[in-house]
């Protein structure tokens, strides 16, 4: 497999190293910035090598370098500072990220393109209108970054094994995320058999907000979103048929069309083979539209 990774900032260089640690393929980090992605690909390279790994990281300025590759992920674009939400960003990454696309639709218009680049559902919409690919194979990282920290904080509160936890985050990667407690359980028992209801209002509220803080600490989310990237390339790239929470485009599912969100996603070699509907209650659902609306509104911005 051919990994092609644009933005070869901290987010992307995550993306490129678990990559190789899944040994998922060959990687191409490309930027702007002369020296960056040669930089990163070379200290990637040494990890490599001394672990025996033969996955190979190159570094460039050229997309051309791009063409013909199996993933494209998409994480160039300005990050958020602190008191920013990921909205905010949307003018000055629609333009960066519509740039982009049309390099990849140049270059490699077969591609599965991931993207991460925020705000991300919006830009995910994007990227599929200008690309022109079928829709199962463009869709966006962030579901699996909220349900990260929502797994983390059940793991934490419970004392239970992370490796025990399934759980299910969709929405809007925004103000408007949905945790759901009624969809996770640990070991096939329901959360709500380990947490009451002011627990579980805590996780939803500190899923929404634990990126911000991170931020606000380190300046940036990078190993969690890289490892979430390698994850669902992995699903995608070995034909797992994983179940699980990608941003896509939806035509009808849970009552909306012509947006991209959050949804339970099976993701196998076709990228997105089939959307899972939840039978979601009126509380969700409301929260789902609260999502839907944030991200059309973003939609009706973008430079198409
Ligand atoms: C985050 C950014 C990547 O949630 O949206 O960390």
């Amino acid at each position: 497999m051919n990994i092609s990774i644009i933005g070869s900032g901290r987010v992307g260089s995550s993306v490129a190293l678990n990559c190789c640690m899944r040994e998922l393929g060959d990687v191409l980090l490309l930027d702007i910035v002369e020296g960056l992605p040669q930089g990163e690909s070379m200290d990637i390279n040494h990890q490599l090598a001394e672990l025996g790994n033969d996955c190979h990281v190159k570094g460039s300025n050229d997309y051309q370098d791009m063409k013909k590759s199996d993933f494209v992920v998409i994480v160039a674009g300005i990050g958020r500072k602190p008191g920013m939400t990921r909205m905010d960003l949307l003018k000055t990454n629609a333009g960066i990220v519509k740039d982009v696309c049309n390099k990849v639709r140049t270059y490699s218009p077969e591609s599965i393109v991931i993207v991460v680049t925020n705000p991300l559902d919006p830009l995910t919409y994007l990227a599929l209108k200008i690309i022109n690919s079928d829709k199962g194979k463009v869709m966006g990282m962030g579901g699996m970054l909220d349900l990260s920290r929502f797994k983390e904080y059940i793991s934490s509160t419970t004392r239970m094994s992370r490796s025990s936890i399934q759980a299910m985050v969709i929405g809007e990667h925004g103000e408007n995320m949905l945790p759901l407690v009624r969809f996770s359980s640990i070991s096939g028992i329901p959360l709500s058999s380990f947490i009451n209801n002011v627990q579980s209002s805590e996780f939803v509220t500190k899923t929404r907000n634990v990126a911000a803080e991170v931020i606000s600490l380190k300046g940036a989310t990078v190993y969690a979103p890289g490892n979430a990237v390698s994850a669902m390339i992995d699903a995608i790239s070995r034909n797992r048929r994983k179940i699980l929470p990608v941003s896509a485009f939806l035509e009808g599912e849970y009552g909306y069309s012509n947006v991209c969100l959050g949804v339970p996603c099976v993701l196998g070699s076709n990228g997105i083979e089939k959307i899972i509907e939840l039978d979601l209650n009126q509380e969700e659902k409301e929260m789902l539209t609260n999502g839907v609306e944030s991200v059309k509104t973003a939609i009706r911005e973008l430079p198409i």
